[in-house]
């Protein structure tokens, strides 16, 4: 039993629809308290970003939901979840590479808004759903998606699994472990280190300070990524050196993005 906030409780089931689904039906439930994580061996309706589905191996990667219920958090600033648990994500890919195969971190990269890519394949998703009450974020579902050990992959070549890079399986448990323990961290820094937490996000963004192929209101755009806002949208300077900052609703990477 964990005694820091973050994954003291976790209710593990064998199957369910979807963890994200399980946690936001039980929303006003005692038991749905700050730091509890809902974790599945098989999802039958896993769902993804952008309503597309998730698939996972039954008991081969990891799928789970941290519940999180945060004291005060306005609506307008939610996207730093999205900041905490790529950056936990991320330190849990590179320490998995790093001990198991002596590969070195630089790889491991946060494509804006909500993947994990190991070079440019896809190793993990983020699903976050907020319920708001006025404008501050009352509960917070964290959805993961972390390919470990499955090998089959939906996406072919846009897809990877940590089993797939390092040669030889990984223990879920100890990974789910690490997560937690890097997301507590990086969620303490959002009220004490809040510049640093974003500069780092900032240095691990997939395409960061490159040119990019997007598809910016449904038509091939070319542009430099350069950082996130506090509103989540992805900061990108265009061929005329103009800077401005664009949501999920108008631009999008190129490439397809993996799973589902
Ligand atoms: C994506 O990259 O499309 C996001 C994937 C998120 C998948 C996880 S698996 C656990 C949780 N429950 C769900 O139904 N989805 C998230």
């Amino acid at each position: 039993m964990r005694t820091r906030s973050i994954g003291g409780r976790v209710i593990e089931l064998e199957s369910v629809d979807s963890t994200n689904n399980y946690a936001a039906e039980r929303s006003g439930l005692p038991e749905m308290g700050h730091g509890t994580v809902i974790l599945a061996q098989e999802q039958t309706a896993g769902r993804g970003q952008r309503g597309r589905t998730w698939i996972s191996a039954k008991g081969l990667d990891l799928t789970f939901s941290l519940v999180l219920r945060p004291t005060d958090l306005k609506a307008a600033g939610q996207f730093v979840i999205s900041k905490v648990a790529a950056l936990a994500l991320h330190d849990v890919v590179t320490e998995a590479l790093r001990t198991s195969a002596g590969l070195g971190g630089g790889m491991v990269r946060i494509k804006w808004p909500n993947d994990i890519l190991i070079g440019s394949r896809k190793v993990a998703g983020i699903l976050i759903q907020n319920e708001l009450v006025g404008d501050r974020v009352a509960f917070c579902v964290v959805g993961i998606g972390l390919n470990v050990n499955s090998s089959d992959l939906h996406s072919g070549l846009q897809s990877t699994s940590l089993r797939v890079e390092v040669g030889h399986a990984l223990e879920r448990a100890e990974l789910l472990d690490l997560f937690l323990d890097r997301f507590e961290v990086h969620w303490d820094r959002v009220g004490t280190d809040r510049q640093g937490l974003d500069r780092a996000y900032r240095q691990l963004l997939w395409g960061r300070d490159q040119v990019m192929d997007f598809q910016l209101d449904g038509l091939a755009w070319t542009g430099v990524p350069l950082d996130v806002d506090e509103l989540g949208r992805l900061v990108v300077r265009d061929a005329r050196g103009g800077v401005n900052a664009y949501g999920l609703d108008r631009l999008r990477f190129e490439r397809p993005e993996g799973n589902g």
